[in-house]
């Protein structure tokens, strides 16, 4: 599957036809490199999917709860940047976000690879040269 967003007004585009693709996987592990996108595609993603609140990066907090008003489901947004000893991943409990059955959104999932699910949908968002991206998986 490949997504382009050739600029950032048609990101809800690009996030609806991600949404629609969606099928049995709840884990998404989105790969790029810093400035890519990712918290912009999964912050558009999680829009899509009904969700009100505001949608801040979670650097500081490892993980952002949102509920959507469409469904009622809780769907959870990792950045796990500031990693430094995989303890603290299971310190915050990882499996009971990642098993729960919620959609879970990973940024920075290459700093926590051992405990991703083996399931997880590899994402990966790269800027182009006319400064569009391109979202592949
Ligand atoms: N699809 C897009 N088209 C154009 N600009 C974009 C797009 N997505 C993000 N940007 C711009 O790129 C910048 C970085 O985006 P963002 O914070 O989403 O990156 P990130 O991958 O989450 O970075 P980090 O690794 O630091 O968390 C922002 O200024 C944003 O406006
Ligand atoms: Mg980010």
């Amino acid at each position: 599957m490949e997504i382009r967003i050739d600029k950032l007004e048609n990101i809800r585009e690009a996030a609806k036809q991600f949404v629609a693709a969606i099928d049995q996987s709840t884990v998404f592990a989105f790969y790029g490199k810093m400035g890519a996108g990712k918290t912009t595609f999964i912050k558009a993603i999680c829009e899509e999917l009904g969700v009100n609140d505001v949608i801040t990066s979670p650097t500081f907090a490892i993980v952002n709860e949102y509920r959507s008003d469409t469904t009622d489901e809780l769907i959870y947004h990792f950045d796990f940047y500031r990693i430094k000893k995989i303890d603290e991943v299971y310190d915050m409990g990882y499996e009971d976000y990642f098993y729960s059955g919620a959609l879970c959104f990973i940024e920075w999932p290459e700093l926590i690879e051992d405990v991703l699910p083996g399931d997880a949908v590899k994402v990966t968002i790269e800027e182009t040269e006319d400064g569009g991206r391109t979202v592949k998986y």
